[in-house]
């Protein structure tokens, strides 16, 4: 499903900066159409991906855009920063319009970050209840404490947002190495869940969100579009 624009003859009227009245001439004269057809009826629901012509000419209209990025450690997860190096500088211009960042990732974590133009699914993706798997590979500075894996499933209680922590797997690979999976995303979470056994992270890298995993062929700061199955497997969670 798509995000709304809302009624046909208040897109054109603001769009065009003309009154409603002079809107419903052009329908009535057939010169306006809507991704390829002429239409008339002033108050079609549009969506936010339609594509508007006057007499042949696009007014306003876009194609969804999904994207991958390998995000490396040291950039931070914002469209625009005033001082520091950001996401968008490692994408084409021509991709900039309406695109956002689907679930950031810390300054100094790397992996799988997501960006669409498209609202609709980002915050389907998003929503708290939604609760998508993301998972991490986790260096830390010290040994894993083995009571780490329960702790981390029981659920941590965080202060701040007086909330306990939903279950999440922790799976130990090697002493200082292991995999994090959450289905929320708390600030620095990873880390103040390991802040607990006093063991600091030292690289938290993200591998996958949803069903959607990070494309190996992919170097740090490259970045490649979706597959449509892609886009429709990450839909499909939340289904
Ligand atoms: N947890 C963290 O602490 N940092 C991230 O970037 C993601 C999860």
């Amino acid at each position: 499903m798509r995000g709304k624009r809302g009624r046909l003859d208040r897109l054109l009227a603001v769009h065009l900066q003309i009154p409603r009245k002079s809107v419903r001439a052009l329908l009535a004269e057939g010169r306006i159409s809507l991704n390829g057809d002429t239409v008339s009826a002033p108050d079609l629901q549009l969506d936010e991906f339609c594509k508007l012509a006057l007499d042949g000419e696009l007014l306003l209209g876009w194609d969804p855009v999904y994207l991958m990025l390998h995000k490396p450690a040291g950039i931070i997860s914002a469209t625009s920063d005033a001082e520091q190096a950001t996401l968008m500088q490692l994408l084409p211009d021509a991709l900039h319009p309406g695109l956002h960042i689907v679930g950031r990732l810390d300054k100094h974590s790397s992996g799988l970050v997501l960006l669409t133009n498209d609202s609709r699914w980002s915050e389907s993706l998003m929503q708290p209840d939604a609760h998508v798997p993301k998972l991490y590979r986790v260096t830390l500075a010290n040994p894993i404490a083995p009571e780490a894996v329960q702790a981390f499933a029981e659920g941590m209680y965080f202060d701040f947002e007086d909330i306990i922590t939903r279950p999440a797997r922790l799976v130990i690979e090697a002493p200082r190495v292991a995999l994090v999976e959450l289905t929320e995303g708390r600030y620095h979470q990873i880390k103040r869940m390991f802040g607990r056994f006093r063991n600091p992270v030292v690289a938290l890298h993200r591998l996958k969100v949803g069903n959607i995993s990070l494309d190996a062929s992919l170097a740090p700061g490259q970045w490649r579009h979706l597959s449509a199955e892609e886009v429709a497997d990450a839909r499909k969670i939340v289904e």
